[in-house]
């Protein structure tokens, strides 16, 4: 079977496995023999601070799981983790029924993993086109090399290549600005930027930490366009974010932290009235869409 992504056609033979209607699974029950992603008993300590404890979920296809929580919750170290660029503490994690506990960065990013970056990781000296192209070096021999060799199989790989990330800036909105040099643009613009690069290495899973900060609501909403369509798509999105507005509108499940730990978790309508979840953001007398609005 194929998905589309970004409007693109991806052969993904796992998606003809059936989607379960419930967004996580007991996480002992399934990993190991299905397509998702499990997490089992994951903990992250730094000296003595417990940034991540004990956590066990599921991740389904084409789902939106999104991870809110107060400020130190936990929720970047959790992407770290996922994407192999920390080390668990305890605990494991099965991508696609393979354990990558241990595994380097690349290996979770060959597994089919992506991210954004809570703080802007962009070639500021590359165009929006080099940028989104430099994250496709996973998928084809884009770069340098090929530019050097300029052998016809090469040219051709980085002519794909060119094609691909430009269908992929259009794809978020940035098609007029592919030679736009990344320092010209504006913070809205680089957000986006952000997602285009992290979907040119053709990631089962995408992982973005806080892709609306610093956006304005029109922005923000364009955002939440973006994720649907990914989900829709076939990609599953892990989203932390602290704007309730985007979170409550595009999750399937919501994953509340706090202090590392899981705090709450649910629908957007679950964890909204949840007053554990309303007591860490606000304090129990406000609403916690309130907070970021
Ligand atoms: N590399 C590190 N070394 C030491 N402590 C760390 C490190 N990374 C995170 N921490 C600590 O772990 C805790 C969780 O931090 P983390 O950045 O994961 O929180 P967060 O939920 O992403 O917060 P925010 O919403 O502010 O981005 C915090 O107490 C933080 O200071
Ligand atoms: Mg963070």
């Amino acid at each position: 079977m194929a998905h589309s992504q970004a409007g693109l056609t991806v052969s993904d033979p796992a998606s003809d496995s059936t989607m379960a209607s419930a967004c996580t699974v007991p996480a002992d029950a399934t990993h190991g023999t299905d397509d998702g992603l499990h997490v089992q008993g994951l903990s992250k300590e730094f000296g003595g601070i417990h940034a991540v404890q004990d956590l066990s979920f599921s991740l389904r296809e084409g789902m939106v799981h999104s991870i809110i929580g107060p400020n130190g919750a936990g929720k970047t170290t959790l992407l770290n983790l996922l994407t192999g660029v920390y080390l668990p503490s305890t605990g494991r994690i099965h991508i696609r029924g393979r354990d990558l506990t241990g595994l380097p960065a690349h290996a979770f990013a060959a597994a089919g993993i992506g991210r954004t970056f809570q703080n802007l990781q962009i070639f500021f000296n590359m165009t929006a086109l080099e940028n989104v192209m430099t994250g496709r070096h996973l998928r084809e021999r884009c770069g340098l090399l090929p530019t050097l060799l300029r052998t016809p199989q090469l040219r051709r790989a980085e002519r794909d290549c060119r094609e691909h990330a430009l269908r992929l800036l259009k794809f978020v909105g940035l098609g007029a600005q592919a030679e736009s040099s990344a320092d010209a643009m504006p913070y809205g613009a680089l957000k986006r930027l952000e997602i285009a690069r992290a979907l040119a290495g053709e990631p089962k899973i995408l992982l973005l930490d806080e892709p609306a900060a610093g956006l304005n609501p029109t922005e923000s909403a364009d955002v939440a366009v973006l994720i649907r369509r990914l989900a829709e798509g076939g990609t599953t999105v892990v989203l932390v974010e602290h704007n309730m507005r985007l979170v409550m509108g595009v999750s399937d499940h919501i994953l509340v932290l706090d202090y590392g730990r899981r705090l709450a978790e649910g629908t957007a309508e679950q964890v909204r009235n949840d007053p554990r979840v309303i007591e860490a953001y606000l304090g129990a007398a406000a609403q916690p869409e309130q907070a970021h609005a």
